[in-house]
């Protein structure tokens, strides 16, 4: 087998750390980020063809800035560093580093040495995302200057021996022209990758090593029908065929048809050894008169918990649990340790109800886009890889007050409308996330000759790539007058539709 060639980002805690990875992953070399506290031993093992320092806001002079072990720059491995990194190298290496009267921010005009590796291809000036207050002053001996701005006479540096280059702007963020080009001749003029990390060779490589890893053992894997979970269970099943057992349970809180979408996909497209568990009613009855939000989530996270543990009971001992974690809750709960549990509802907890002896997480190296093509590379549906997040707590959360049957059926139609809408306009990959809220607000209409007095439904769809922050979506006004005029026409008990038009903040996505 090909050896898998790796790019270590170390990392000084900068913001778009996850970025320079995705963008060397991007040119089918996989990347590691890394703290910036590991040591050689740790780097000598993993034998990178190149290491990325990442910038970061503290400035190497200041008391406890970070620094990785100088012995770095023995190891005959070419560096690329970017500001802060830029900076730590010239400082290590005998450079001088100052800090400027002004801070230099935007999208700035560089005028780039063309015939460096670095910036093959390019011309003599590229616009550049700059973002720095210190600036290298002096480079160090054996280096040159390959990039200038207007304020910053040393934007970019190299040292072509040695394989060692600087760059004081990020060519991560789709602000720098081309980023990526520079990025691409980092890896494979500089660092001689061959690019050959990619999805169909991730799949083909984590078969073998989980076949090989379980052997004949018995796995279990808690299914939401949410994308982590279900691309994790079909590449294992990829492993391991029947020696998988897959819990999935139906709370009742779930979108039209879904449930029965799950089953269809994992029972008879994939022939998985499905258990769904139908526990609606178990879960209505816990919430009856319930109306605050976080006790609904407590009791649904709790119920389920003692659902799955029933069933796992009846599957008795096995050997390993499957986790649907990915690269991003890896790095967010602590860069080099092992993940925690997360506390998405439907699975914390879980390690402690089921009798296992070590927890498998077959995606903890991919970001979202790349489970994404995991998926597609399974042959898993494409509405399943695509689809949008939904909340653990499911409908429950998007029905303000008390939850009843009828209220569910209500709302699983709106929103089964609005989201055909959606589709029919091609919007779907365009918003992040989109659905309807059933609110506690009845009002009076009138429908033929007659007066209603009948639910109030509000659509909400926002824009946002971290979910933390997010924009309301400027869906087209017809769009929304026929989602609103099909859903008073076909939803028994609705007889107003309201849109949603805050961001977040000072709003969050769902209502609950
Ligand atoms: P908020 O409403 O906090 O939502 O702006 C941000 C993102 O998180 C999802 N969300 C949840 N997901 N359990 C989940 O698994 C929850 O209790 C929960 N609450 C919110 C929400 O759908 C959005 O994508």
């Amino acid at each position: 087998m090909e050896e898998k060639e790796l790019i270590l980002i170390i990392d000084f805690y900068g913001q778009y750390n996850q970025l320079i990875a995705r963008r060397v992953r991007e040119c089918n070399v996989y990347s590691e980020i890394v703290p910036y506290k590991i040591s050689i031993e740790e780097i000598k093992k993993k034998k990178p063809k190149g290491i990325i320092f990442t910038g970061g806001p503290a400035s190497v002079y200041a008391e406890n800035a970070p620094k990785c072990d100088k012995e770095i720059f023995n190891l005959g491995i070419p560096i690329l560093g970017i500001c802060y990194g830029m900076q730590f190298m010239t400082d290590t290496l005998g450079g001088k580093v100052q800090k400027a009267e002004k801070r230099e921010y935007g999208e700035i005009v560089v005028n780039i040495d063309n015939t460096s590796k670095l910036f093959d291809g390019f011309g003599k000036e590229n616009v550049c995302l700059m973002s720095h207050t210190d600036f290298v002053q002096k480079v160090p001996h054996g280096f040159k200057v390959i990039g200038n701005t207007n304020n910053c006479p040393i934007a970019a540096m190299e040292n072509e021996e040695k394989n060692f280059y600087g760059i004081q702007f990020h060519p991560e963020v789709n602000n720098t022209i081309d980023g990526t080009k520079i990025i691409n001749n980092f890896l494979f003029k500089v660092c001689k990758c061959k690019g050959n990390w990619k999805m169909s060779s991730f799949v083909k490589e984590q078969v073998e090593y989980l076949k090989d890893k379980i052997g004949e053992k018995k796995v279990l894997c808690a299914l939401s029908g949410g994308v982590d979970s279900s691309v994790a269970a079909v590449l294992l099943h990829k492993a391991i065929g029947k020696n998988l057992t897959c819990i999935f349970v139906d709370h009742g809180l779930l979108r039209k048809n879904e449930g029965d979408e799950v089953e269809q996909i994992f029972k008879k497209q994939f022939d998985i050894n499905l258990i769904r568990v139908d526990a609606e009613e178990q879960f209505l009855e816990k919430l009856k008169g319930v109306t605050d939000p976080e006790a609904k989530r407590k009791i649904i996270g709790e119920e389920f918990i003692r659902v799955f543990e029933k069933e796992a009971k009846k599957i008795g001992a096995v050997d390993y649990l499957v986790q649907g974690t990915i690269y991003p809750d890896v790095i967010e709960s602590g860069l080099g340790e092992s993940a925690k549990i997360k506390s998405h509802h439907n699975v914390g907890g879980l390690p402690d109800c089921v009798d296992f002896k070590e927890i498998i997480e077959p995606l903890r190296d991919l970001f979202k886009d790349e489970v994404r093509k995991t998926g597609l590379e399974l042959d898993i549906p494409e509405n399943l890889v695509y689809r949008q997040p939904f909340p653990g707590p499911g409908l429950a959360i998007r029905i303000i007050g008390e939850i009843t049957k009828e209220k569910l059926e209500i709302l699983r139609d709106a929103d089964y409308i609005f989201r055909e809408e959606v589709k029919n306009a091609g919007l779907e990959k365009e918003l992040n996330q989109y659905f309807a809220v059933l609110t506690n607000i009845r009002s009076v209409g009138v429908m033929g000759d007659g007066r209603t007095y009948d639910y109030t439904i509000a659509l909400r769809s926002v824009k946002t790539t971290d979910f933390m922050t997010a924009t309301w979506s400027k869906i087209p006004y017809e769009v929304l007058e026929k989602v609103s005029s099909r859903i008073v026409n076909e939803v028994n008990h609705v007889n107003r539709v309201v849109y949603d038009i805050t961001s977040k903040p000072p709003a969050t996505i769902e209502w609950e």
